[in-house]
């Protein structure tokens, strides 16, 4: 038991590192609980005007999630998958900030990758496609969460679809409030809005 406690907890120790919190109070750009969305993740740090903060944290959420599956797999063989669950509820709900964290999508990402990379393409390229064409953060991030399941089935690794589909439900859990503004009309866009293209 000692392998797979240990791959949960550095899983779990590398996942719940707040870096959009982090990256934005040391870029002196204020609270980022405070701000927008109050999410700590890159979408709400990019509210802040910041873009190099932005693509700073989107990087480094998912190379955390990767970092601690291919460290894990490297230490304890076979236990990349526990890893994987550690990160995503690392990120998803971190102790230090009272388990408020952020909703997992570029965490997913860095994870996915790195268990089966070929998913983590088409992750990537359901959630830049969306953001590219909707610019609505929430849905592509959904979408690509739901994606990864779907992926692992179609590549016929089975073995991680349980486990995929469950962070995807989780990732979804965690956009309650995007998914109410969506219906309301309200959900803001990345980038350029309408207004600014009219
Ligand atoms: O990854 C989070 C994104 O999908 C939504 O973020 O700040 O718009 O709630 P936010």
């Amino acid at each position: 038991w000692v392998a797979p406690t240990l791959a949960i907890v550095i899983g779990y120790v590398l996942g719940s590192i707040p870096f959009g919190i982090i990256l934005t109070r040391l870029g002196g750009a204020g609270d980022l609980r405070q701000i927008g969305s109050g999410n700590i993740g890159a979408t709400n740090v990019l509210r802040t005007g910041r873009k190099g903060l932005a693509a700073a944290t989107l990087l480094l959420d998912l190379l955390k999630g990767s970092a601690a599956v291919l460290l894990v797999q490297a230490l304890f063989p076979g236990e990349g998958v526990l890893a994987a669950v550690g990160a995503f509820i690392g990120h998803c709900y971190p102790v230090w900030l009272r388990f408020r964290g952020g909703k997992g999508v570029a965490t997913l990402m860095g994870v996915v990758l790195a268990l089966h990379w070929p998913s983590g393409l088409v992750y990537a390229a359901v959630w830049l496609g969306l953001l590219a064409v909707l610019r609505i953060s929430a849905v592509a991030g959904m979408a690509a969460a739901v994606s990864a399941p779907v992926s692992a089935a179609l590549f016929g690794r089975f073995d991680l679809v349980l486990v995929l589909l469950a962070f995807a439900l989780i990732v979804v859990w965690k956009h309650g409030d995007n998914i109410e503004r969506l219906l309301a009309g309200t959900e803001p866009r990345v980038g350029r809005s309408r207004a600014d293209e009219a």
